[in-house]
């Protein structure tokens, strides 16, 4: 099965009967509600079907999510359609249609950044910008190292991986997805202005990063 003919729902109900996938679905939700509170506007970057969104809604003001794919926002409109603090917006991540100092927390999850390098510098650009003086963005990232485990995992999972270069795990139909290393990670940051960068393992093949703006 290639990537490009799943929308994120259905790769994801693939991946999640894989131990390590079902890891980070289940704590990645549990990390981020330790940085929430009720008066938080929060934005979740690549939301896909709205997997995050359904998770956390209730722990915050108001949550917004974009996404570039007509399909995914669809879907996730009419998933979370009964939510009344859950806002979605068909948007890419280079030049996101939010206002500038308006989020209080930003998320991007399942290594969404990690499928976009020729692009991250802008991206985590945006990110800083639309974060408030307080702001702190959060987001999950595959490891490098076990890319390899990876990608035995997808096929496990009925995936199509097909092989692995420049640190970069490819399917058959060139999508791609990178492993990082800390210090690159904390160097994409630091670019991008963020003053502050904690990286926490995850799980076995993924990390926690958490970037604050000041
Ligand atoms: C791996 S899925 C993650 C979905 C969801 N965040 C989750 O954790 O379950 C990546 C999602 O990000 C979206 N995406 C990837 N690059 C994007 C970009 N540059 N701008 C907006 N959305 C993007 C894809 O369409 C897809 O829905």
């Amino acid at each position: 099965m290639k990537y490009s003919d799943l929308s994120s729902y259905h790769f994801f109900q693939k991946m999640i009967k894989i131990k390590e996938f079902k890891d980070i679905d289940k704590k990645d939700t549990v990390f981020i509600k330790k940085y929430l509170n009720k008066n938080d506007i929060l934005l979740d970057i690549g939301c896909g079907w709205g997997r995050e969104l359904l998770s956390l809604h209730s722990c915050c003001k108001k949550i917004i999510g974009i996404d570039y794919d007509k399909i995914e926002i669809s879907v996730a409109k009419d998933f979370l359609k009964s939510i009344k603090n859950i806002q979605l917006i068909l948007s890419d991540a280079r030049n996101l249609k939010i206002d500038t100092n308006s989020i209080s927390k930003a998320i991007c999850l399942f290594n969404t950044l990690g499928n976009n390098i020729e692009h991250l510098n802008i991206i985590l650009k945006e990110i800083y910008r639309v974060l408030n003086n307080d702001g702190i963005f959060m987001g999950v990232f595959y490891k490098k190292i076990k890319n390899k485990k990876r990608f035995n995992c997808y096929l496990d999972a009925g995936l199509e991986p097909d092989y692995i270069k420049n640190d970069n795990l490819y399917f058959k139909d060139g999508f791609y997805s990178k492993g990082f290393i800390k210090s690159e990670i904390i160097n994409y940051f630091k670019k991008a202005n963020f003053k502050t960068i904690v990286i926490k393992n995850l799980t076995d093949i993924s990390y926690f990063v958490v970037a604050y703006k000041k």
